[in-house]
């Protein structure tokens, strides 16, 4: 019996060291992975030394440690936090807005310490989610919590755990020391890609969508159940410590660098400068920067770099002295919802645009912002006379974001969309289990309008000389009514009109001439045929090879082609049928249009044979059928099933169990974008 327990004992023993490396090795390939971005272990391999973990702990459940992976996300859901109070209160930041501000906090930096010796900052990205605490125990996480009123926060320890980037254990290195006690603070966020993703999820899944990051990352940490904190992409950058005495750091520079040897991920975007000049000009870089960035920053702090000079500078009520943050002008405001105009797109589509009490943000004056389509806009449930957010992001178009219910006094009225079409009277129509009402009258002039930019455009023929204002001038002018028209402009008439001179007109017909001789793929997908897009007018012109065919081509016909479909085929038939287009395709071919013969179809040898595709998750930017015809038309083959056949597997979104065996049997993964690229996309 003793030596049975003795033996066991032994055999225990292995298991907990194993464990134990385990862990450390898990551990540290983690770090590399989310923190520093720079794996060094196959995925396949991680999974691997991750289910050995598991195993073993299943069965030996005892050896468990609070730092191991597998602890990441569990626990069951509580009913409420709890609170905990701050050892040093987590103050907040005064603001500036502007470079004379940064000026003036300096200024008051010398008054304060009666002297002008020259200051050292640091300048780092103000991030805009949530601060958090994390407490570290004998290197171990212990506790993790909200700023709450900045002396007493929620226990939030079991949601922080669940995110990869914050360690469990921390790091050493060569066995060195971790303090005893270690309070860091920092910043919860969630990435701008992940966030439209996440938001894209919830909104399949019926579910209300984040306004913003910050309240996504607010919504999930403030989850009672951990593993739906989990599932969210909640990401952390460190910066600071509750108090730095203790530590070998003897100022914020030495003490990011330390944190991040902890393991803790550091902004890389941090700066030393040794003047205010110096913060200014970073401010500017980093405001430049800005919109490239993968997640959202509102401005800039800059510290004073060295500790025992924060220490006399110390704190007022609410803020330290040492430190300010810059911001960047607000890239959202609120105003009033004046009223709503319906615009009519190329296919007829009836889009709302929000005319709104003209209002700053971020240094323009907005009086128009989109609200898509009607569906986007009775899911904002919006109404006329609302206050509403409006943001504007980098350079695109603004939009409301939401009304501001609160505001509401009762006087709101309902948005009704027209019945007849704003620019031609024609009555809408709200197709079958389409989302979109349309105007059905081929002539409408806003429509015409449209597919004329179409046609000239980049997805079109691609005239130079002839963008979208020109051809609002033109159409403006009632020079040009359709597409053969733009065959028959003249350099005179052209170098006669505004803004327009001889040479500019001149150009602008030698595109319109060059155009004459365009491929089938191109001229079908500048057409603007409903549902035709540039693949599928490539899917079209390699099967028919001519125009001529596809004309006399019927619905069967159309069907035949992998990837073409019946709504695809429907529209095709019902474009070609009108005797309108009939017209237009003779007084083409009469003004010496020539649409090129395709090549016929080879049947491969394109830029892909010999590659094997296997898809898993659905591709946000072409459907399945689209992509799986692009890659046979480049002689490359699609895979049903996972197999070592399979030379590269498309990522899409919510991938499933393929995934886990591509990475098993080591495929190459490749996402959505790269995809798109290897099809010339
Ligand atoms: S330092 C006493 N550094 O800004 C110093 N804060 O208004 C207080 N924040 O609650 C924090 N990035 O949520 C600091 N690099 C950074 C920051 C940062 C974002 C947030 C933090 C804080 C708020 C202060």
């Amino acid at each position: 019996m003793a030596r049975l327990s003795l033996l066991n004992n032994a055999g225990k023993d292995a298991v907990r060291q194993r464990l134990q490396a385990l862990r450390q090795e898990l551990n540290l390939h983690a770090h590399r992975y989310y923190v520093l971005d720079d794996p060094i272990l196959a995925d396949a391999e991680y999974d691997r030394l991750f289910q050995e973990l598991l195993a073993l702990e299943q069965q030996h459940p005892e050896l468990i440690t609070p730092d191991s992976p597998s602890q990441r996300v569990g626990g069951t859901p509580l009913a409420q936090f709890k609170t905990v109070p701050h050892s040093v209160p987590m103050l907040s930041l005064e603001n500036a807005f502007g470079a004379e501000a940064l000026v003036d906090f300096e200024e008051r930096l010398f008054r304060f310490l009666q002297s002008r010796t020259p200051i050292s900052y640091m300048t780092e990205p103000k991030l805009d989610g949530l601060a958090v605490e994390l407490v570290y125990e004998e290197g171990l996480f212990a506790l993790g919590s909200t700023r709450g009123d900045g002396l007493v926060g929620e226990d939030i320890s079991l949601n922080l755990k669940t995110i990869p980037t914050i360690p469990l254990r921390l790091l050493t290195r060569d066995g060195g020391e971790v303090p005893k006690r270690l309070e860091v603070r920092g910043e919860v966020f969630i990435g701008l890609a992940e966030f439209k993703k996440l938001n894209e999820e919830r909104s399949k899944a019926g579910e209300p969508i984040f306004a913003n990051p910050r309240n996504g990352a607010a919504g999930s940490l403030r989850q009672l159940d951990p593993k739906i904190t989990a599932t969210r992409p909640l990401d952390f950058f460190v910066y600071g410590v509750s108090d730095p005495i203790a530590l070998p750091c003897r100022n914020q520079h030495e003490l990011l660098t330390y944190l991040g040897s902890l393991g803790f991920k550091v902004n890389p975007l941090i700066h030393l400068c040794h003047s205010i000049a110096e913060v200014i000009s970073q401010f500017a870089q980093l405001q430049s920067q800005r919109p490239a960035l993968a997640y959202d920053i509102d401005g800039m702090v800059a510290k004073v770099n060295d500790f025992a000079l924060q220490e006399r500078l110390g704190a007022k009520a609410r803020s330290p002295r040492w430190a300010i943050a810059a911001k960047f002008p607000a890239s959202q405001a609120t105003t009033r919802l004046v009223a709503v105009e319906f615009g009519v797109g190329r296919t007829g589509a009836i889009t709302p645009v929000a005319i709104l009490e003209p209002v700053q943000i971020g240094g323009v004056t907005v009086r128009r912002a989109t609200l898509h389509n009607e569906d986007e806009l009775r899911r904002k449930g919006l109404m006329l006379g609302d206050t509403v957010l409006v943001q504007r992001a980098g350079d695109v178009i603004p939009e409301v974001v939401k009304p501001v219910e609160e505001n509401r006094t009762g006087q709101e009225q309902p948005i009704t969309m027209p019945a007849l079409c704003p620019e031609c009277g024609f009555s809408l129509v709200r197709a079958g289990q389409e989302a979109i009402t349309r105007c059905p009258n081929p002539n409408c002039p806003a429509q015409r309008i449209r597919g004329l930019i179409h046609f000239t455009g980049k997805s079109g023929m691609d005239i130079e000389g002839l963008g979208k204002k020109a051809v609002e001038q033109l159409v403006g002018q009632g020079l040009i009514r359709d597409i053969p028209d733009i065959y028959q402009l003249k350099v005179e008439t052209l170098a006669a009109l505004d803004g327009w001179g001889e040479k500019s007109a001149e150009n602008a017909v030698r595109a319109i001439q060059g155009s004459k001789t365009p491929t089938l793929a191109k001229f079908l997908a500048a057409l603007g045929i409903r549902h035709v897009g540039e693949v599928t007018a490539q899917l079209l012109a390699r099967h028919f090879a001519s125009l001529a065919r596809l004309l006399s081509a019927g619905e069967a016909d159309f069907l035949q082609i992998e990837g073409i479909g019946e709504q695809v085929a429907a529209s095709l038939v019902d474009y070609f049928q009108d005797p309108a287009v009939q017209e237009m395709l003779a007084r083409l071919e009469a003004l010496g249009v020539r649409v090129q013969e395709e090549k016929p179809d080879s049947g491969g040898g394109g830029g892909l044979t010999g590659s094997v595709f296997l898809f898993t998750g659905g591709l946000a930017r072409l459907s399945r059928h689209e992509a799986k015809a692009r890659i046979k038309e480049l002689g490359g083959q699609v895979a049903s099933g996972i197999s070592r056949k399979v030379t590269h597997v498309v990522l899409g979104e919510s991938p499933g169990s393929k995934l886990t065996k591509a990475r098993e049997l080591g495929l190459t993964v490749i996402t959505e974008d790269e995809f798109l690229r290897l099809i010339g996309r």
